[in-house]
């Protein structure tokens, strides 16, 4: 049988609850060849995300991924963290034990640096753009030469969850965001941006992580005590029954291009004022430029989660059929959609 070639993946992320549900399922994937784990600031501070990212690896028997510390704040903006969202971990507030050792002398800028002039490099990127527009400033040759950026971030027609407009990753670093998507349109590059307007229908309801729990009660208890707060936090805010996870979409899509479907556009980054953050998607073409992003649009949830179950929570496909009657657990009563109705 053909051996089919793994494809050399970065993950840079700010785990965070639904980075760590998204790192979960990448190494549970064959198909990928994780050459190290970047962490940036995000959710949590940096090295609050460098020990979550270790507890993740020590959970999933993955500890042989190298993982790296990244910036500590955005390029010029004053650092905000999801603590809020995340827990005061950013893990749920698990509190899981520290995972000791694991120090490495090389940057996640140096590393991703590295990895790119050795060729064939795809970033998932699941937080601040900051780790690659810091690379970007320091080598845009090694910037050029990645293979894809696959990036959770950013919102075409959906409501922002930091602003009206803007979404987290995008918003806590725009300086960041703006960069690295025009150098994306001046390198000839597209960016993939799994935005709100996909994840947002990606949302784990507690009927799916029961059967978590039940199918598999090592991994699908993990996921229940990472979720629990994630799930709270829900319920007050928005009075959604479950959790939007985000991440994971991303990685899912890197895995499976099936997953979703959008429209390619240029597409820049607000950096000030009251929509900072914001992404400003050409769909109509009235720049006249040439698409440096792929706006996903389109998602099949049943599909997502019949992918993360089998690959995460080990269940078969026999027991993962009832997963096409999903209830479009997205029409909760969430917060109103751009130009739609309550929750649709
Ligand atoms: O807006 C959602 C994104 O911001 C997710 O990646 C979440 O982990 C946070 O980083
Ligand atoms: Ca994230």
């Amino acid at each position: 049988m053909e051996q089919k070639i793994k494809r050399k993946v970065v993950i840079d992320c700010d785990p965070g609850i639904d980075d760590s549900l998204a790192l979960m399922l990448a190494v549970s994937s064959e198909e990928l060849d994780i050459r190290g784990i970047t962490i940036v600031c995000g959710n949590g501070p940096v090295d609050m995300g460098f020990g979550n990212a270790k507890k993740i690896l020590n959970q999933m028997g993955r500890l042989d991924i190298p993982v790296f510390l990244g910036e500590e704040r955005p390029l010029k903006r004053a650092y905000q963290d999801a603590l809020d969202t995340h827990g005061a971990d950013a893990l749920g507030e698990s509190f899981l034990p520290e995972v000791p050792g694991y120090e490495n002398a090389q940057s996640a800028v140096d590393f991703l640096i590295a990895g790119a002039r050795e060729g064939g490099l795809s970033i998932i990127a699941l937080g601040p753009l900051t780790n690659l527009a810091r690379m970007l400033e320091r080598d845009r040759e090694a910037f050029s030469m990645l293979e894809e950026i696959v990036s959770m971030g950013g919102s075409f027609r959906s409501h922002g969850n930091c602003s009206p407009v803007a979404e987290y990753n995008y918003w806590v670093d725009p300086d960041a965001a703006a960069a690295v998507y025009a150098a994306a349109g001046e390198l000839g590059k597209e960016i993939a941006m799994v935005g709100l307007d996909v994840t947002r229908r990606i949302v784990l309801t507690p009927n799916v992580l029961s059967y978590m729990e039940r199918m598999n009660p090592e991994t699908g208890g993990f996921i229940g005590r990472i979720t629990k707060f994630y799930l709270d936090f829900h319920w007050e805010q928005e009075k959604l029954i479950g959790c939007v996870i985000n991440d994971p979409l991303a990685v899912a899509y890197f895995l499976d291009r099936s997953l979703c479907s959008g429209i390619r556009a240029y597409t820049q980054v607000e950096t000030g004022g009251l929509s900072a953050g914001q992404t400003i998607v050409d769909a109509a073409g009235f720049y006249r430029r040439e698409p440096n992003a792929l706006i996903l649009t389109e998602t099949n949830p049943p599909r997502f989660f019949k992918l993360f179950l089998s690959r995460v929570l080990k269940i078969g496909e026999r027991e993962l059929e009832w997963l096409d009657f999903l209830p479009a657990v997205s029409r909760g009563f969430g917060i109103p959609q751009m130009g739609g109705e309550f929750g649709q």
